[in-house]
């Protein structure tokens, strides 16, 4: 429900482990305590991206694009930087992002 969503904001939640994350330098995890979340870079490198993946145009999951730096909708290739500010439309609002850290092994995200 929306109340158990707001409840989680605030609050660190992890969503993963460091290893995950390593294998391919970014970690999808569906219905997280967070909702959707997308996490970019590795344990070594430490400044960690992360947003909601859902598409504002009409909700496709964006693909991250390690070469440009950007995430890029598979619909209708709208582009969104690493601050999930619009970069090519049709998208119009930006994507949702949130704060990453590791802590240990785990990958941990507030909303
Ligand atoms: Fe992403 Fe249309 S759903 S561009």
């Amino acid at each position: 429900s929306s109340t158990s969503t707001s409840a989680a904001s605030g609050d660190w939640q992890k969503i993963g482990t460091a290893k995950e994350l390593d294998q391919n330098g970014q970690l999808l995890v569906k219905n997280s305590p967070v909702g959707n979340v997308l996490v970019v870079g590795t344990s070594q490198a430490g400044n960690l991206i992360a947003v909601d993946p859902t598409c504002t145009h009409k909700g496709c999951t964006v693909d991250w694009k390690a070469d440009a730096k950007k995430f890029a909708c598979p619909c209708h290739r709208a582009e969104y930087g690493t601050d999930g500010q619009v970069q090519k439309g049709p998208a119009e609002k930006p994507l949702k992002t949130y704060t990453a850290k590791i802590e240990g092994d785990a990958i941990l995200v507030k909303g």
